[in-house]
């Protein structure tokens, strides 16, 4: 895909992922619209990158979501690419989980990237691309975050699917699995206290990664365990 001129609706915007990849696709010439959380920041943001359309809504509100990709396409004439980067996380023994807590991980992690999926896809023109914040944890389940995990294996399934049913419109559908990254995402937890984490991955070049794995329509961006950087697949 090409990234100039291309419509981009980011979720997430209001977040340090979203919000860095909300400013290197405006960067890259990209027409980009935002939804977020926190309307305060995400008018900030919207501000910041010259006025680009701004909605928010909360993940777990169906029709608040539904309305933001409608007003974003709306817009921009249509869309070309939507980047889901909102998440929360939690942490814990799986025996101590909180149900309350659990649904919330699954209701912003697994079934809001869906439903805002299913809302962009009349207005996603073929050829363009769906991109998912999963994590590494999709593949790799990690001990006092069974549930984070999870949400995120059940993201990344489901997208594996998506990434099938979506090729007859040569739609690209790029599964993000970054390592832990220094974003300040452990200090929001929706509950209990971080494991040992490895030393933050470098954000830079988890954004650098997204960008190019758009232009060139990959279908995953995964940790090289041995060479400890970023690869496309
Ligand atoms: N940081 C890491 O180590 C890491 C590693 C692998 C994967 N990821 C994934 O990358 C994505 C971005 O993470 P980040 O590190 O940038 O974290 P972050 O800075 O905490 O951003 C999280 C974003 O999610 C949004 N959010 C949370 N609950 C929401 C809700 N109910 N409705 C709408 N938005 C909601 C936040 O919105 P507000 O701020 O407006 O509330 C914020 O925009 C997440 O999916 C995360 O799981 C992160």
């Amino acid at each position: 895909m090409e990234l100039a001129g291309a419509r981009v609706l980011v979720a997430g915007a209001t977040g340090a992922l979203g919000g860095d990849l909300a400013r290197a696709l405006a960067a890259a010439g990209a027409r980009v619209a935002l939804t977020g959380r926190d309307d305060g920041r995400l008018q900030a943001l919207a501000g910041e990158l010259g006025g680009a359309p701004a909605r928010a809504a909360d993940a777990v509100d169906v029709d608040s979501v539904r309305s933001a990709v409608d007003a974003a396409a709306q817009a921009l004439g249509g869309l070309d690419a939507v980047v889901v980067a909102w998440g929360v996380v939690a942490f814990g023994p799986a025996a101590d989980a909180d149900d309350a807590v659990t649904e919330e991980l699954f209701a912003v992690n697994t079934l809001a990237p869906m439903s805002l999926v299913r809302a962009a896809l009349p207005h996603l023109a073929d050829g363009g691309a769906v991109v998912l914040l999963s994590a590494i944890v999709a593949d790799a389940p990690t001990l006092g975050m069974a549930e984070y995990s999870a949400s995120k294996a059940a993201l990344s399934a489901w997208a594996s699917v998506l990434r099938r049913e979506l090729r007859s419109r040569s739609v690209s559908v790029l599964d993000v699995k970054p390592p832990h990254v220094d974003t300040g995402l452990v200090d929001r937890a929706l509950a209990g206290e971080p494991p040992r984490l490895p030393e933050g991955h470098d954000r830079g070049e988890v954004v650098t990664a997204v960008l190019d794995g758009l232009r060139e329509g990959a279908r995953e961006v995964v940790l090289d365990p041995r060479e400890r950087r970023l690869v496309r697949r």
